[in-house]
């Protein structure tokens, strides 16, 4: 397998993107670190705008650490998996605290800190650094399993997979190998119809010989996590305020804004949903629900809305906000769907 052929294909098609550094030059480690933690498991495009936003608001690992938490949950909002969220300034915090605002260069240094595993640490040590390091991500499982036609099952196989990706390492541009890697796998070695025709990769390619490169990688049978059903409440108030209140401290979505709502529970039913209602008022169930699937679980609300006057107390625990300020709270993206769901 020759890495050269694929950094020749990079040369000529890698994708421009906001974070990559410009031909022959290193990328910043805070602007790898930042953007990589963005894209674990959210598209190049979605992450596009708010990483000029986080970028602005924050041009240092030194700002970002002097941020609030939560004006970095507010941000982030929308981005989903705020596990991140808190994470990246956990670690924007170890740098500025262990290391002066410098990042550590070395492998076992960046994964020391916190919210980074193996693949951000590779990602930044082979992208900011040119570090001998492979970051193996989705897309690299996919192009390392059909090079070499690995018949072992996801995730058992990412051993091997790390293993023979570091094989393929160039004696240098281990950036641009990386970036290759991951641009291949993003535009060439898609998972469905792949172009193998385009591919610098595709006389060498072992599932391309045997003709079901489509097939790879070979992943074990994934149980969905169960179903889970609950009541949202919109409030709205005659002067255009909305009831908020933030999450517990702890567990899924920590800290973030929701409207009331019901627990969410295998066992939900519509007739104790009412039960749930921050306070009294002529409820309306609006048709149809509104489903998101988290990490663990998927999960369908119904919305019930009601107005209520201008002098109603918030019951304890939530908050009324100006609707025209909802946007700024750090509503994740399921109560965005939710309060669509409840106002268009
Ligand atoms: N996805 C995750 N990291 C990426 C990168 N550096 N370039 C393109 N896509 C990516």
């Amino acid at each position: 397998m020759d890495s050269q052929a694929l950094l020749a294909w990079y040369d000529r098609h890698a994708r421009v993107l906001p974070w990559r550094a410009r031909k022959g030059q290193r990328q910043e480690p805070y602007r790898v670190w930042l953007s990589e933690i963005m894209l674990q498991q959210t598209t190049v495009k979605t992450v596009g705008p708010y990483y000029a936003k986080f970028l602005a608001q924050w041009p240092t690992v030194t700002a970002l650490a002097a941020a609030k938490l939560d004006d970095v949950l507010r941000a982030w909002a929308g981005l989903g998996y705020y596990a991140r969220a808190r994470n990246l300034h956990a670690c924007a915090v170890a740098v500025v605290e262990r290391h002066g605002g410098v990042f550590p260069d070395t492998l076992d240094g960046l994964r020391d800190l916190p919210g980074i595993g193996d693949y951000t640490a590779s990602a930044v040590a082979a992208i900011a650094f040119d570090a001998d390091a492979v970051p193996v991500d989705g897309n690299v499982e996919r192009v390392v399993t059909r090079l070499f036609a690995i018949e072992e099952a996801l995730p058992a196989a990412k051993p091997r997979i790390k293993e023979l990706a570091l094989s393929l390492l160039p004696p240098s541009r281990s950036g641009d190998f990386a970036q290759a890697m991951m641009d291949l796998g993003a535009t060439i070695c898609t998972p469905k119809k792949p172009a193998c025709s385009l591919c610098p990769w595709n006389d060498v390619c072992l599932a391309r010989e045997r003709g079901d490169q489509e097939t790879f990688p070979r992943k074990a049978p994934k149980r969905e996590g169960k179903l889970r059903r609950g009541a949202a409440f919109v409030v709205l108030r005659a002067d255009g305020h909305i009831l908020l209140r933030t999450r517990p401290d702890k567990g899924l979505l920590a800290k973030m804004t929701e409207v009331p709502g019901s627990a969410w529970t295998h066992d939900f039913q519509l007739k104790d949903a009412e039960a749930a209602a921050p306070l009294d008022a002529a409820w309306r169930r609006l048709p149809g629900t509104v489903t998101h699937v988290f990490t663990h679980f998927p999960l369908e609300l119904t919305v019930f809305a009601a107005e209520v006057p201008r002098a109603t107390k918030a019951p304890e625990g939530a908050r009324w906000v100006k609707l025209a300020e909802a946007h700024a709270e750090a509503l994740p993206t399921v109560m965005r769907k939710v309060l669509a769901h409840a106002l268009e």
